[in-house]
């Protein structure tokens, strides 16, 4: 299985926004994400994409700093942020070394986004950059997925979206579980030429996120199910993990 990922190219891009409408839970992550800083606080988002969160964030008056790798989600940001109130710069967060000024009381990395790096060593730089820009005492916010459903999958999956009266989303899905790998493909047809994306995902358990960010020098803080604080379960489809600096 192919395991190198293509960013977001201008076609998702343009599609994103539909994918994860406005009031896909932003509210809730941003009322969360908002509780655990002080007022003004700097923050700095890990693949922050057309700025979903960082706007909103930007706006209620933190200091919004964001990496991605994608130019076309960095443009798309760009629209939406009339104001200029966000940083934004185009970088690759599994790359060791990562500098976005540091002592950052808030780091995210949302929406899966961590499993974007496709190897436990890309996913080991990217918690020692989080570790490296967080200030003493701030917190670290990951959302992902519970990886268990996918994970028994020995066929692949297909499935269908919609994203507006006159386009839809067909996304494929194929998963390696020897190597925790999940491939997916997104066609989407919208009375123009079918354009395909893949993506690849290296998924991991949140205890195995954990082992990680420990190694790392990253310690959990609390787990929650959601952004609205429901409790973390065995059948928690996904999980909002909150870690600190291991002094
Ligand atoms: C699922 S989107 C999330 C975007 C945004 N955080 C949100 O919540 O809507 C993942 C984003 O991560 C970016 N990305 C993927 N791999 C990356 C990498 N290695 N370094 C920086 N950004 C990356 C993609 O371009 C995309 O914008």
């Amino acid at each position: 299985m192919i395991a190198q990922n293509a960013h977001y190219n201008e076609k998702m891009a343009s599609v994103y926004e539909q994918m994860y409408p406005i009031g896909f839970d932003t509210d809730a992550a941003v009322e969360f994400l908002s509780g655990l800083v002080e007022p003004a606080s700097k923050v700095l988002e890990l693949g922050i994409g057309t700025g979903r969160i960082a706007v909103p964030m930007a706006e209620r008056g933190f200091q919004l700093h964001g990496v991605d790798a994608s130019e076309a989600m960095l443009a798309k940001l760009a629209e939406r942020d009339e104001k200029s109130r966000v940083t934004a710069q185009l970088g690759d967060f599994t790359r060791p070394g990562l500098d976005m000024g540091g002592e950052f009381p808030l780091v995210t990395l949302v929406l899966n986004t961590f499993f974007v790096a496709v190897s436990r060593e890309a996913q080991l730089n990217c918690l020692r950059n989080v570790r490296d820009q967080l200030a003493e005492g701030g917190r670290f916010v990951l959302e992902a997925f519970d990886p268990s459903p996918y994970h028994v999958l020995t066929k692949p999956d297909f499935s269908m979206r919609f994203l507006g009266p006159d386009a839809v989303m067909l996304d494929t899905l194929m998963v390696d579980r020897s190597q925790q790998i999940m491939v997916a493909t997104h066609t989407i047809l919208d009375g123009g030429a079918p354009e395909t994306t893949q993506h690849v995902l290296r998924y991991a358990f949140p205890l195995e996120i954990d082992l990680l960010a420990e190694l790392a020098g990253l310690r959990l803080v609390e787990r929650w199910a959601g952004w609205r604080k429901e409790p973390f379960t065995a059948t928690s489809p996904r999980h909002v993990s909150v870690y600190e600096r291991a002094e």
